[in-house]
């Protein structure tokens, strides 16, 4: 790596920052020594109710996987994130609100966050909901998702937020998974100009779920929706009948925060379950640090609060610091190209964080929609959710940035809680496309297909040798699936799925998945669910779902299908399992290629060879490696003859 991609720390963010390089490395340095010490000191920055006097109890040992963080100490999220703050921040504001149309904005200070999130629980509450209740959240981007996963927080419910632009499908598997019995949605959500019909979804996916007693419906838009009697309530007369008076409930640090599901290689969508007490630790922490929050800035991340980045990155790490957070209903480019930028300058936005997509499709409308916009008071930019290549990197530095900021490209997922691998914006020279260094109390190692941890530069599997806090502690109902999902490969250590690169500075570049999940457009997709949706249709016989380098997406979903017998290939059914498949899962998981495959490769045990596929998704023909071992060698040629054109 040459000296002249490194992009040095700039001497006016070291001066301000937490943390300079030397500072960086005698705390990690100490985290990575004396865990135990050094968690006992982080955990003091959030409020406990009862201290804990232990700190860590963890096992990764396959045969008895259990991780505990704080677990005889008493704690509640959303008193974290809200009564904590009144003493000294009751009139800052909490939220700020920018709406899909540029007119609507608002301002939530801590005051009346706390008395939202209050006057909720209590509806809640008079509804029937009590502690370790799941409640599943499907509601856009307006601060009433914020109260409600706070109000679940204070009441000690286990909140599960699906992602508003899930189908009525994917919704009701969820509700059924962790048998919710309480849904709150809205009438409708706003996009780019356009309606979401959330409240129909949800009718339709509790045709499914006879176990939801009742459904709380925010007004967004006033739309028309069906109103079942009994079941269905106005959020907005819940609480006016109730006090806005609501004492938190006493949380042990180990009680369950929420439930988020997420795509694996096999199988459903596994519900990833986090804890109180180590979460909120871990995600204040890291969002102090890595994007060195400063009392008094305004903090904003792109991403939907259906996903991780959302939970922890926009409700429970910025609020448990006092920050100010910003919640934007819209997308990047209505009513044009311009409007990341006219909402930094509008809400004088000094931290900056979304997701490589964005940064790409915005690359290619030009710099003028950016240049036209000042972004004076941008001072640092992230980036999360897949790799970012480096044209990208430079772009989002050069033309977003001025070259003034300094971007952190984090790594980390869904179960992890918090970001795990990621530059210091005072402290870490950054690489464009690294995630740089590991944070405090992270030990990444590199493993061989064999289980073998590899010293120096070198390039493996990404596995985690020790537990942090904010690490998930199971998956719901089903502690086998976690063990075996994450434990079993490489035994004694967290194997996170990812391939990685080390370089001869340490620096740790991630490749991507190494298993068959896929990365649309920073979404998380199981190829196993886009094949078991496609399957699901009358007239397929057969699927196997790859991914293919995509320009704006990272990756795209190409799917091979064989039809069942008698059925003819034409546009018109391609179409329709496009339709399919965004009905059955929804609009993130649409197939962008669908090859026709009279055949796929298989092995003589039947097993699709996918490495195969995925070359030939990948326009890599000449090396596909030994097919001789496939029942009928003469299906790649017709599949290779046969490929799709990438657009
Ligand atoms: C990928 C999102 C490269 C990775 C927080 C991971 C990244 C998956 C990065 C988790 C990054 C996330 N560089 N790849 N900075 N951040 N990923 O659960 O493959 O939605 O395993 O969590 O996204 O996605 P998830």
């Amino acid at each position: 790596m040459s000296q002249s991609s490194i992009i040095p720390v700039r001497p006016e963010i070291a001066e301000k920052a937490w943390l300079d390089e030397a500072g960086y490395h005698k705390l990690y340095q100490q985290s990575v020594a004396d865990p135990e010490g050094f968690w006992a000191e982080q955990g003091k920055r959030i409020h406990w109710f009862k201290p804990y006097s232990q700190v860590k109890d963890v096992s990764f040992a396959p045969e008895d996987v259990h991780i505990r963080w704080f677990h005889d100490g008493t704690t509640n999220a959303s008193y974290n994130c809200t009564d904590r703050h009144l003493a000294t921040k009751k009139d800052d504001t909490a939220i700020i609100w920018e709406g899909d149309d540029p007119s609507e904005h608002k301002h939530i200070s801590y005051g009346e966050l706390h008395e939202e999130v209050c006057r909720l629980a209590n509806a809640m509450k008079a509804n029937g909901v009590k502690k370790g209740d799941r409640v599943t959240i499907y509601l856009p981007m307006i601060p009433e998702a914020a109260y409600a996963m706070l109000a679940c927080a204070r009441i000690g419910a286990i909140h599960s937020v699906v992602f508003g632009g899930f189908s009525p499908d994917a919704l009701a598997g969820r509700i059924q998974d962790c048998e919710s019995a309480f849904v709150i949605t809205a009438d409708e959500g706003v996009r780019g100009g356009r309606k979401i019909p959330l409240k129909a979804n949800t009718d339709k996916a509790l045709a499914s779920c006879p176990n939801v007693q009742k459904v709380l419906v925010v007004r967004r838009t006033g739309g028309r929706i069906e109103w079942s009697e009994g079941r269905d309530l106005w959020y907005h007369e819940e609480c006016a009948k109730v006090s806005d008076d609501c004492p938190a409930e006493e949380m042990n640090a180990e009680d369950p925060l929420f439930i988020l599901y997420t795509s694996g290689s096999t199988g459903k969508p596994k519900g990833v379950l986090h804890t109180t007490g180590g979460y909120l630790v871990y995600a204040a922490m890291t969002h102090q640090y890595v994007f060195d929050y400063h009392d008094g800035e305004i903090y904003w991340c792109t991403a939907d609060v259906g996903w991780v980045t959302g939970h922890s990155y926009i409700v429970y790490g910025p609020l448990a610091n006092g920050a100010t957070t910003l919640m934007f209903e819209g997308v990047p480019n209505y009513p044009d190209a311009s409007r990341f930028w006219q909402v930094c300058d509008k809400h004088k936005v000094s931290i900056f964080y979304t997701a490589p997509t964005a940064i790409r499709a915005l690359m290619r409308e030009g710099e003028a929609p950016v240049k036209r916009t000042k972004r004076d008071s941008l001072r640092i930019l992230g980036t999360v959710g897949e790799p970012i290549n480096p044209e990208a990197w430079l772009w989002y530095h050069r033309v977003v940035g001025d070259e003034r900021c300094p971007i952190v490209d984090t790594w980390w997922q869904t179960e992890t809680g918090g970001i795990l691998i990621s530059p210091l914006p005072g402290a870490i020279d950054t690489k464009p496309g690294s995630a740089t260094l590991p944070f405090f109390g992270v030990k990444p190692v590199i493993v061989d297909a064999d289980g073998k941890h590899l010293e120096g530069a070198c390039e493996g599997n990404l596995c985690i040798a020790d537990s942090w806090p904010g690490q998930m502690r199971t998956v719901f109902g089903d502690h086998e699936r976690f063990v075996q999902t994450y434990f079993s490969a490489y035994p004694g250590r967290y194997f996170s799925g990812d391939g990685c690169r080390r370089d001869e500075d340490g620096y740790y570049w991630i490749t991507g998945r190494v298993d068959d999940v896929i990365n649309v457009s920073g979404h998380r997709m199981g190829t196993a669910e886009v094949e078991s949706a496609l399957v699901a249709h009358a007239k397929v016989a057969e699927a196997a779902v790859v991914g293919y380098p995509h320009d704006i997406k990272g990756q795209g979903i190409y799917a091979y299908v064989t039809l069942v017998a008698g059925e003819e290939p034409s546009e018109e059914l391609r179409k329709e399992l496009v339709q399919w498949v965004r009905k059955e899962i929804g609009p993130i998981a649409s197939p962008d290629l669908i090859q026709w495959a009279p055949g796929l490769p298989k092995t003589r045990s039947g097993k699709i060879m996918r490495r195969i596929l995925r070359k030939i998704a990948e326009n890599d023909y000449g090396n596909l490696g030994d097919t001789s071992t496939l029942a009928d060698p003469g299906v790649v040629d017709d599949l290779v003859g046969n490929r799709m054109n990438r657009s």
